[in-house]
């Protein structure tokens, strides 16, 4: 298909819905997909300039994307499901692991019948029969956040005292990684995945050429590699109950796992499981924050919460886009799609859809049905979503019983991400209980 004949988006149009610093303003985007779902619920974003992302058709409409995500045959997630990768970068990827387009190999990598075989390696170990038995030790990893918190007087930067070291804390624990090694994984992990923002990226990478930048994240790999094979080893002579002892002994087709897809297995729960589980936690002590009365009425009756982890989550929606290459001629929402086609399925955006949500952008505790998609949907729906449900009810229930009231000490922030965004800044004040 021509590419006149696209409902392409203009320039300054194209510009913000790929970059960082709108994610972190907000509303404007907000209006913007308000005006795109109207208007040109597919559209074809072409940056004119290959070296800062291909072309692709953003869908920001919600029964789309639902269509997209459970529809894994046609739109697959191969050969890139992220749209930070610049086209550098691939091509640099390419270089560095043989062909594929992707610096390391992982479940959002795969496609089926492969997809599933990896799956399924761990998918029981994430069910909430099995977190049962990690929830003591959630619950004490909270608790040493809750003193954190309290240790400082009565205010607080919530994100750097509580909602970024939480989730870290316990996605490292149930990968088997020793406290003292988490910095090092938390530098790694930003290193590969922390986006433009300049306060959260300490590796320094916003100032550096593409170039730069794709041999800084192949380092990064490398010692991710280094780092999990002896881990691997050690499970492997003595396995626990850990994931990391699942993954070093797990067996696909009778073989084991070769080193590349052990480590893309150990990456991508370490990369998936923090800053996402830490933008939806401030996310709900915002909503919180904003309203004393709220937090007062959920300490006197707790069953108010699991709506208001729900709704945390869809109005935060932390992971804020995904991609899909179109296997085939197809199309969505009426408008073609040719095969090779990349679309990317806006988690922001369909989870603003009026249709779907009454007043989306408010936060409504008591919403329902709350079918959001901050999770996505299909084959590749969030392996780690009941885990991410769970730290937040622990943390939440250990911050009620401690904490009598809450309010904003001063402006909170966003992150600057295309991809995984969040606040960066939370002031809180608040008496103990
Ligand atoms: C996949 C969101 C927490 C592990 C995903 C996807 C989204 C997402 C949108 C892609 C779904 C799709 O393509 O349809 C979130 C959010 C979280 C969160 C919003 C927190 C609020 C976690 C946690 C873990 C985790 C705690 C594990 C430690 C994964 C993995 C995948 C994934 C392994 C890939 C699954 C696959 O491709 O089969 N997540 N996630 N996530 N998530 Fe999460």
């Amino acid at each position: 298909m021509a590419t006149q004949e696209k409902p392409r988006l203009d320039p300054e149009t194209a510009r913000q819905v790929i970059s960082p610093e709108s994610y972190a303003e907000w509303d404007g985007i907000l209006d913007t997909f308000d005006r795109l779902r109207a208007e040109a619920p597919v559209a074809w974003v072409d940056a004119d300039d290959d070296a800062v992302h291909p072309p692709f058709w953003l869908v920001t409409r919600y029964d789309d994307v639902m269509r997209m995500s459970k529809d894994n045959t046609t739109f697959l997630n191969n050969p890139h499901s992220v749209v930070f990768s610049l086209t550098e970068g691939i091509e640099f990827a390419k270089a560095f692991s043989g062909g594929s387009e992707h610096m390391v190999a992982s479940l959002v990598t795969f496609d089926a019948p492969i997809h599933m075989k990896y799956r399924k390696l761990t998918q029981e170990w994430f069910m909430p029969k099995n977190l049962r038995g990690v929830e003591d030790d959630i619950r004490a990893i909270a608790n040493a956040a809750v003193d954190r918190l309290l240790a400082g007087g009565e205010e607080a930067d919530f994100v750097k005292t509580v909602s970024a070291p939480y989730p870290l804390h316990v996605v490292m624990q149930i990968l088997g990684v020793p406290e003292a090694d988490e910095p090092r994984m938390l530098m790694l992990t930003q290193q590969l995945f922390g986006g433009s923002d300049e306060d959260l990226n300490q590796s320094g990478m916003k100032d550096l050429p593409p170039e730069a930048i794709t041999q800084l994240v192949a380092g990064a790999v490398k010692d991710f590699e280094a780092y999990f094979a002896k881990l691997t080893a050690e499970r492997r002579a003595n396995p626990t109950e850990d994931v990391a002892s699942t993954i070093a002994n797990a067996v696909i087709d009778g073989e084991p796992l070769n080193d590349r897809d052990m480590m893309g297995y150990y990456i991508i729960l370490a990369a998936a499981g923090h800053d996402t589980t830490s933008a939806s936690t401030a996310g709900a002590m915002l909503a919180l924050a904003q309203d004393p009365e709220q937090w007062a009425r959920v300490r006197a009756d707790r069953s108010l919460l699991p709506g208001i982890v729900e709704e945390a989550i869809r109005w935060t929606t932390p992971v804020q886009h995904f991609m899909r290459t179109a296997a085939e001629d197809t199309e969505i929402g009426g408008q073609p799609i040719a095969r090779g086609d990349w679309l990317m399925m806006n988690y922001v955006a369909a989870n603003h859809d009026p249709s779907v949500f009454d007043d989306p952008r408010k936060f409504d505790a008591a919403r329902s049905p709350n079918r959001h998609l901050a999770f996505g949907a299909g084959a590749h729906q969030c392996l780690g979503l009941h885990l991410a449900r769970l730290e937040m009810r622990i943390l939440f229930e250990t911050l009620l019983d401690r904490i009598a009231t809450v309010e904003l000490a001063g402006a909170p922030a966003r992150s600057k991400s295309t991809f995984v965004g969040g606040l960066k800044t939370l002031p809180l004040r608040f008496t103990t209980a």
